[in-house]
């Protein structure tokens, strides 16, 4: 398996994309966006596993990276949300344990990790 960041640099926000590739093929993939004042406000999206390859710890190793790239730019905390829409219910309880505590609701929840150091 390896693993690939790819950054995109834009006046107001940075992104990390990491990806996981297996042999020709992307099997788990996230971004995290560098948003606010001076790109320290890093968010979470699009984290999923290929279906094939989820109860593997992929997710978690995901979730560890994008803290690890987060911490690499300095910002203080990673958010991310969790919609009933877009995710299954076990997947709000699952970032929990990794740590991630709901911050807001609205339409959406909001939740935060403490990344300081
Ligand atoms: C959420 C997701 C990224 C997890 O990836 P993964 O590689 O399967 O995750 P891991 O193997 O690292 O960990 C899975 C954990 O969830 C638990 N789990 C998996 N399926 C479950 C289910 N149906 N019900 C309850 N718990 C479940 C596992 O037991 C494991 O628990 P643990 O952390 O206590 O060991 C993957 O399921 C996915 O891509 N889902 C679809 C996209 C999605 O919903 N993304 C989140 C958007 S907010």
């Amino acid at each position: 398996m390896e693993t690939k960041v790819f950054t995109t640099h834009w006046p107001d926000c940075d992104h990390s994309t990491i990806v996981y590739i297996d042999g020709d093929q992307i099997v788990a993939t996230c971004m995290v966006s560098y948003e606010g004042k001076n790109k320290k406000e890093a968010v979470l999206w699009n984290l999923q596993v290929k279906k094939d390859y989820r109860n593997g710890g992929l997710g978690k190793l995901l979730l560890k990276a994008a803290i690890y790239d987060a911490v690499l730019h300095k910002c203080p905390s990673i958010d991310l949300e969790w919609s009933a829409h877009e995710a299954e219910g076990w997947v709000l309880d699952w970032y929990k344990r990794e740590g991630f505590k709901v911050d807001s609701c609205y339409n959406k929840v909001r939740m935060k990790k403490d990344i300081k150091k």
